[in-house]
């Protein structure tokens, strides 16, 4: 499968900057990423490609994740697929951490690398570390020919094409499916099944993506803060944890994600009339427990987004207690964290605009960090 490289790929065409663009690309690059890996009839996926196979991929004991920034937080939706598909233990480090910790890897564990660029300085040095303890690598990574394509024993390419913002976007989201084909592949049963959830996914996100104007109207409200929270469970605490980077990143609203869990812990001393908290609820098991904790920051004088399911259960029960609510439209459960993204990019982009920042170009950051 060809991912177009080409000159035009990197043109903005009539966009004001990349990083919109790359957020409208995205049912497009999911297409590519989906191509020749989910047959359309069955479902079925195959990624032979890689070189690995299927019951390889399943002797392992345990995998360990290892990416930085943005990757990071896809292998964090990598750790609870990977974990329900093999039954193993599945662990997520950041890549700078992972060497100084001694890390526990050996022959019997797969590591599995995630980078847009495959030059992350990090990244690279927690898979020679990972090898020199005899763990084979698995890159999942979006450029071809990069540094970690070439030390991996394993590719996956991501195929989300050239990515120009800082701010990744369509990387990220091509890393999660990659990691959805992974956890499917090597799942004892059930592959078909979320190969025809995943062949739904290019749709379901233009769909989202309608959710522009909504979220720009948002995004004048809440660029006035300088403090946000997000907060989700499970899944959705993992896609809390890239709202609150994209803000941060681009915007430079101070922004923290938690686990909604923890909030009791100690952030809800943060909260206080006038607060903006943005909750992540797309899970229906884990509904009634965000509600309590929405109902919590409200009762504190916060006002709540919530970003939930267009549909009930769920839309019923939590739109009633958001001062704005964001719907998502119909799709198979597991696939909504992965829209719930499209319009935390959106908030973020709307957020940094209407603050003057420099979208594509955020002060002090890099697209790819070769130092370490
Ligand atoms: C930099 C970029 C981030 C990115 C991270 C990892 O810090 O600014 O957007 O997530 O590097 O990059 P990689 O190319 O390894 O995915």
């Amino acid at each position: 499968f060809e991912v177009p490289w080409e000159a035009s790929a990197v043109e903005l065409g009539p966009y004001p900057h990349f990083m919109a663009k790359e957020i409208f690309e995205q049912p497009q690059a999911v297409r590519q990423a989906l191509a020749g890996r989910v047959e359309p009839g069955s479902g079925r996926v195959d990624l032979g490609e890689t070189g690995l196979d299927p019951a390889t991929l399943r002797s392992f004991q345990r995998y360990a994740i290892v990416a930085c920034g943005t990757a990071w937080h896809a292998g964090l939706v990598g750790r609870h697929l990977l974990q329900r598909a093999t039954g193993r233990p599945v662990s997520v480090e950041v890549a700078s951490e992972f060497r100084y910790g001694d890390p526990m890897v050996d022959a019997g564990t797969l590591t599995v690398a995630i980078s847009q660029s495959g030059e992350t300085a990090d990244t690279l040095a927690a898979v020679r570390e990972a090898r020199r303890r005899g763990s084979p690598v698995l890159a999942i990574v979006n450029v071809e020919g990069s540094s970690l394509s070439r030390e991996a024993d394993w590719v996956l390419y991501t195929r989300a094409g050239p990515e120009v913002a800082v701010a990744s976007t369509k990387a990220y989201l091509t890393q999660v499916v990659a990691l959805h084909l992974l956890a499917a592949w090597a799942a004892p049963t059930g592959a078909e099944a979320t190969g025809l959830q995943l062949l739904q996914l290019p749709s379901r996100l233009e769909a989202t993506l309608g959710l522009d104007p909504a979220v720009q109207e948002l995004a004048r409200e809440l660029a006035g803060s300088e403090h946000l929270f997000y907060v989700g469970r499970g899944l959705d605490y993992a896609v809390a944890l890239e709202a609150a980077l994209k803000i941060k990143e681009i915007s430079y609203v101070h922004a923290e994600a938690y686990a909604a869990g923890e909030l009791k812990h100690g952030t809800l001393a943060l909260i206080e009339p006038g607060r903006w908290v943005v909750a992540l609820a797309t899970q229906r098991a884990l509904l009634a427990k965000t509600a309590g904790n929405v109902a919590e920051v409200r009762a504190r004088g916060a006002q709540v987004v919530v970003v939930g399911p267009g549909a009930s259960p769920g839309r019923a029960e939590l739109e009633p207690m958001a001062d704005r609510y964001l719907p998502l439209p119909e799709a198979p459960e597991p696939l909504l964290p992965v829209l719930a993204v499209v319009p935390m990019q959106l908030l973020a982009y709307h957020a940094a605009r209407a603050r003057g920042c420099d979208v594509d170009r955020p002060r002090n950051l890099a697209k790819s960090v070769t130092v370490e």
